[in-house]
């Protein structure tokens, strides 16, 4: 509480608060652990970090409002902060690249990958379970997947998993150093090492240790804890994966073995993928 109340006093008394553009954008993956990720960046006193996904390059309706619009949905900050804010989608929309760059080519992006095929199963299971919660009709996990006995490329969820297809859209734009990739399974596994890694690249001083995570055995996550505040990522972000058929199972993850080497080789480096 005490944390919630100095926020809300600089907010509203300090003079010197300011609202700016933001420096980082954590551009996705959807269900790639951006939200951990921003919770994360959030330990850090010089980040400020916008609450909502705004939508703003991927959204005509939210685009054409123009920057005015984008920069009154940013935090307040103090001006020595760095403005972060994510939106998973941006990733996987192809005009979202040349818009950031218009806006600034020396913005320093964020993306946070996992394993393809665990992402593909956990896209599937939000939309499963918020047409669960909506009492709609939901198609099993086998034929929103496989189509004639092969993989079903036009199942969008397994589009966005083709890393190299969207990675290439924002290569035309940035340079590869201005894009931080960070390993979403090694950071629910371990975060603070990929922390580190994302302090040194966004330039800030080191600051984020051991103190601020803490392992939570009935959850089987790390927590976080902040000026001694401690607090559980939402639930949902824990869900268990539907079952799937080994064999469909076995498909999917061939089927994206050669995608995956196509990334490794436009990116210069590997992950630990299946
Ligand atoms: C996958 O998405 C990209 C970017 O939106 C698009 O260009 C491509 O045609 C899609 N591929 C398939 C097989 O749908
Ligand atoms: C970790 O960070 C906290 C808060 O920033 C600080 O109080 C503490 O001394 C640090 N601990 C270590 C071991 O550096
Ligand atoms: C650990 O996780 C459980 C289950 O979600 C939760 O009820 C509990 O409050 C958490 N404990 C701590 C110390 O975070």
């Amino acid at each position: 509480p005490v944390g919630v109340l100095t926020l809300y006093i600089c907010v509203h008394y300090n003079r010197s608060s300011v609202i700016q553009l933001p420096h980082i954008l954590i551009i996705g993956v959807r269900k790639g652990g951006t939200r951990a990720l921003i919770e994360m960046l959030s330990l850090h006193s010089s980040v400020a970090a916008a609450q909502n996904e705004v939508h703003f390059f991927d959204w005509e309706s939210h685009f054409q409002r123009g920057l005015p619009w984008y920069l009154s949905q940013m935090p307040y900050a103090f001006p020595d902060q760095l403005t972060v804010e994510k939106t998973p989608a941006y990733f996987t929309s192809s005009k979202v690249p040349k818009r950031i760059h218009q806006m600034n080519p020396d913005i320093k992006l964020l993306l946070i990958l996992r394993d393809p095929t665990e992402r593909v199963l956990s896209d599937y299971t939000q939309v499963f379970y918020n047409r669960l919660q909506k009492h709609k009709r939901y198609q099993p996990i086998e034929s929103v997947l496989v189509k004639d006995g092969e993989i079903n490329l036009g199942y969008k969820a397994l589009n966005r998993s083709l890393y190299y297809v969207h990675m290439q859209n924002w290569l035309q734009y940035f340079p590869l150093e201005s894009i931080h990739i960070v390993d979403g399974d090694e950071l629910i596994r371990d975060p603070l090492p990929e922390m580190k890694k994302v302090e040194r690249f966004l330039k800030l001083e080191p600051q984020i240790n051991a103190s601020n995570f803490y392992f939570n055995k009935t959850k089987g996550f790390y927590c976080l804890r902040d000026h001694g505040r401690e607090r559980c990522l939402h639930d949902s972000k824990g869900r268990a994966h539907p079952h799937v058929a080994p064999a469909i199972l076995q498909k999917l993850y061939q089927f994206f073995h050669e995608p995956n080497k196509k990334f490794f080789e436009l990116v210069g480096r590997t992950f630990n993928w299946k």
